[in-house]
């Protein structure tokens, strides 16, 4: 099939990607030229494991084009999926649609044969209605079908994602597109992806409700850690010991720092300004969104109390700043509170992460990176863990920091208590 992704941001591009290695002709089209001159060149926007082998695969073998010619890239196309941003509006809390809007109707003065238009964007419910009358001012009904088609990639592990789903969800409200929609899938629901076929609201509502139940799972877990803090008790255990029943299910009970990502915390609170429009009280999400942002605010405490209340002139390390590892987006990371916090208070922070510099922390007094674990280390009063990179789950502390009275915070328990206690060290963990 003919395929065209608009916006190469993350979804676009791992999306369109994966379409064109199932064998589908795919344009991803972006406005930004410096963009496409890249991608053309096989320079990838995004860290991504796997993405730029299977682009330049792609592009070499022709299945895949980058362009910044919308109107010819939709003309030439039998589907387009809609893939541009839809951040948290200025001042507000709902989510910022004008992208969408604009590129609808950029959409609608060139359909010249029938076609799909889908939004792979997470958009409020009602939004492929907004579409559909935008739409509906130039073009005929009968030559298009407005579908969402919500996508679920993780940061990190997306190529695995795209090929073996856990479900994919087609809303549509005309069963002619959610067939070929269902065909275009065929390759992945033949390897076992489940194909839930809905009406356009659910499957934006599906997205949604997912995310906020994802980001509840793990604020309520990080909840339990505070608790477990002040009782003696393991959070791990209890992660352990609640997951096992089938109804709650294991995945996403690791207690850490707040959670962040350019999904969740963004998600969350679209969800909550969608029900207030529709006039629902969404209580349990709306105290999620405020446990998880006192979350960070709560770390910063504990690193103080750690640091008995001496924070000015201390060397802390930071390893990992972006909110999850296998990634270099920093988007929501917890460490765009806590680092500019410690830097105020006199600190001097060294960070390392494997994906290199971070640009958000380049102004920031006495704070720089180390181009290693090694260096970032040695010298260090206090070790944060702060993202739980493979990279970070065997350093041996005594080897690269001999001194006793290293401190280690290991905000994503990767390490024993035990083991770290009896080199010496001082471990503390979250809810341990
Ligand atoms: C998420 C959803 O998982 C994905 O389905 C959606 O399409 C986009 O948003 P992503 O943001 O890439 O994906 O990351 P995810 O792995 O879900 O982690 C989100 C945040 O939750 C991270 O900050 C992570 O560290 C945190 N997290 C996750 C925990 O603190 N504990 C957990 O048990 C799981």
């Amino acid at each position: 099939m003919k395929l065209c992704m608009i916006g190469t941001g993350y979804v676009g591009l791992v999306s369109g990607v994966c379409f064109s290695d199932l064998g589908n002709d795919v344009i991803c089209v972006d406005k930004d030229q410096d963009k496409i001159n890249n991608l053309q060149k096989g320079i990838i926007p995004i860290y991504e494991p796997g993405l730029q082998e299977l682009t330049l695969k792609n592009f070499k073998n022709k299945k895949l084009k980058f362009s910044t010619d919308l109107k010819n890239s939709i003309k030439k196309s039998d589907i387009i999926f809609i893939c541009v941003g839809t951040p948290t509006k200025k001042n507000d809390i709902g989510a910022d649609l004008s992208q969408i809007y604009s590129v609808s109707k950029e959409i609608s003065k060139s359909i010249n044969r029938f076609k799909i238009i889908i939004t792979k964007s997470t958009v409020p419910v009602t939004t492929g209605d907004e579409i559909e009358k935008i739409l509906l001012k130039k073009v005929k009904k009968n030559k298009f079908s407005v579908i969402s088609n919500p996508e679920f990639l993780r940061e990190g592990e997306a190529i695995r994602d795209f090929i073996y789903p856990d479900r994919i969800v087609i809303g549509a409200n005309d069963n002619k597109s959610a067939i070929i929609l269902k065909n275009l899938y065929s390759p992945l629901i033949s390897k076992g992806a489940k194909f839930i076929s809905t009406n356009r609201r659910a499957a934006e509502l599906i997205k949604y409700a997912s995310n906020a139940f994802l980001a509840t799972k793990i604020t309520f877990i990080n909840e339990i850690a505070n608790l477990c803090e002040k009782t003696g008790i393991d959070v791990e255990d209890i992660s352990i010991g609640i997951g096992l029943d089938k109804r709650i299910g294991s995945r996403f009970l690791r207690a850490g720092p707040a959670y962040g990502g350019s999904c969740f915390p963004k998600d969350t609170k679209a969800i909550v300004t969608t029900a207030d429009k529709f006039k629902t009280n969404l209580s349990v999400i709306k105290s999620v969104i405020k446990s998880n942002s006192l979350r960070s605010k709560l770390l910063i405490k504990k690193v103080n109390e750690i640091l008995k209340n001496k924070i000015k002139n201390k060397k802390i390390c930071f390893l990992g700043v972006t909110f999850k590892a296998n990634t270099d987006d920093m988007r929501d990371s917890s460490s765009l509170e806590m680092i500019p916090f410690l830097s105020k208070k006199g600190a001097k922070i060294k960070y390392y992460d494997p994906t290199g510099l971070k640009k958000e922390f380049n102004k920031l007094k006495n704070v720089s990176f180390s181009n290693s674990i090694q260096d970032s280390v040695k010298n260090a009063d206090l070790v944060i863990l702060h993202t739980e990179w493979n990279d970070f789950k065997s350093i041996n502390f005594k080897k690269l920091n001999p001194s006793k009275n290293l401190k280690i915070y290991d905000m994503r328990n990767i390490y024993s208590p035990l083991k770290v206690k009896s080199q010496g060290f001082k471990y503390f963990g979250i809810g341990r």
